[in-house]
């Protein structure tokens, strides 16, 4: 379930005891295993093997240099959504080739970025947005290729934050408008149109929706083909979710892929896919310290010294984390809720986590890989934490920690 194990009643990842690192880099700090990261990318990559494929890391999850330099090695893909994306995907080493740039609002100076960089794919979501893709490829003398983001309509069964792939969702161009979309797509003179992409929503545990968006997308494939415009690639995007707690069930990434791969067996077209959690989220976990344990009459709360700003996906999404102690010691347990510093109730990481804590007690919050540091804030001026990856014995401060004086140095008082 996660990349942490524990061993002598110490928690370990890879070859490193979790509580060197808490020591050595301070908390709050996030920690991300290279080999469970890679694990989760070939993962995708093994169960396609044969087949013409690209896993395009959805660099949203986790932006890291160290992460997508290590998914660059292996020959990566990357899923990206604004121009800042792409430059740190090409500051680690990924290859403008393998990149696809999906979103709903990109800016015409983030067309010619991609355009200038020779990425992959646009992954179009609006007629609009065709037109101007078209213009500003006319104003570079380029073509630009084009894969056309289709919403099936179909319920992801998800956190409604986190759905994409109903009507009335900002995503991508209804299933019905479809066909009209790429008929338009393929009158423009600058445009190639080369693929065809859907996304339904995120953290799905069910896989039935998942196929039901690749059957509608395969019918539009289909009519597509029939009236002439013949696509290179389906791109099922990425979805998946993981197993944040032991009642949960993740779909089998295995599985998945061999039932896309079947499905497009004999078509011709490349797969495509846009995977963030599922490779990223279980590979990372938040150190944290109790800084105090406070009782009332109700409750009894567990003070840490990381918040909403370092992790805000409980507060967001009431999304659980498990809650472990770093170091398990032979104390009586209690009820807790682990709250955070920051000046909001909703500032709670785990409500009713049953703790055996002293203040000083270091703990891990994990499957906290993706969507973690990259949504981090520095509401209450704080400044974001230090980001360590594990290598089998060694551990890498991949990102250090944000000073207090950077935080304000773009700013200034009045005369
Ligand atoms: N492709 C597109 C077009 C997307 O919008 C997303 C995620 C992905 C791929 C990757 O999806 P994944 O495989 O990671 O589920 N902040 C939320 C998740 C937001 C997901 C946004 N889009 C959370 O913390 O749960």
């Amino acid at each position: 379930m996660s990349a942490v194990r524990r061993a002598d009643g110490e928690l370990w990842m890879e070859g490193v005891p979790l509580s060197a690192v808490a020591q050595r880099f301070g908390t709050p700090c996030y920690v991300y295993s290279r080999a469970a990261i890679e694990a989760g990318w070939r993962a995708f990559d093994d169960a396609l093997a044969g087949t013409d494929h690209l896993v395009c890391y959805a660099v949203k999850a986790n932006s890291n240099l160290a992460v997508l330099g290590t998914l660059a090695r292996l020959g990566s893909g990357f899923d990206i959504v604004s121009g800042g994306e792409l430059a740190r995907v090409l500051a680690a080493g990924g290859r403008a080739e393998r990149v696809i740039f999906s979103g709903v609002g990109k800016s015409e100076a983030e067309m010619r970025q991609g355009l200038a960089a020779g990425i992959k794919c646009f992954n179009v979501e609006s007629e609009p947005e065709l037109d101007r893709l078209d213009a500003v490829a006319a104003s570079m003398g380029r073509r630009a290729r084009v894969s056309l983001r289709v919403n099936p309509d179909v319920d992801a069964r998800t956190h409604p934050y986190i759905s994409t792939g109903l009507k009335g969702n900002k995503f991508g161009i209804p299933h019905d408008r479809a066909v009209a979309a790429y008929e338009r797509a393929a009158g423009l003179a600058h445009l190639e149109v080369t693929g065809i992409d859907c996304h339904i929503g995120s953290q799905i545990l069910d896989p039935a929706p998942l196929g039901e968006a690749l059957e509608r997308v395969m019918d539009l494939v289909a009519t597509l083909a029939a009236r002439g415009i013949r696509l290179a690639h389906v791109d099922v995007g990425g979805g998946l979710g993981i197993r944040y707690r032991e009642s949960e069930a993740a779909p089998d990434v295995g599985a998945w892929c061999r039932q896309v791969a079947a499905r497009l067996a004999g078509t011709g077209h490349a797969i495509v896919l846009e995977p963030g959690r599922s490779i990223v989220g279980n590979a990372g976990a938040l150190l944290t310290r109790v800084e105090y344990l406070k009782t009332d009459k109700e409750k009894r709360f567990a003070v840490v010294d990381a918040s909403m700003s370092e992790l805000l996906r409980p507060a967001l999404y009431e999304a659980w984390h498990e809650i472990v102690p770093v170091a398990s010691p032979a104390r009586e347990s209690a009820l807790y809720d682990v709250v955070g510093p920051v000046c909001e109730s909703s500032d709670v990481l785990g409500f009713d986590r049953e703790l055996a804590l002293a203040p000083g007690d270091a703990l891990a919050i994990l499957s906290a890989g993706a969507y973690g540091m990259a949504m981090a804030s520095n509401y209450n001026t704080r400044p974001r934490p230090c980001e360590v990856m594990i290598d089998g014995e060694r551990a890498v401060e991949v990102r250090a920690r944000e000073s207090v004086a950077s935080l304000f140095a773009l700013e200034r008082t009045l005369d």
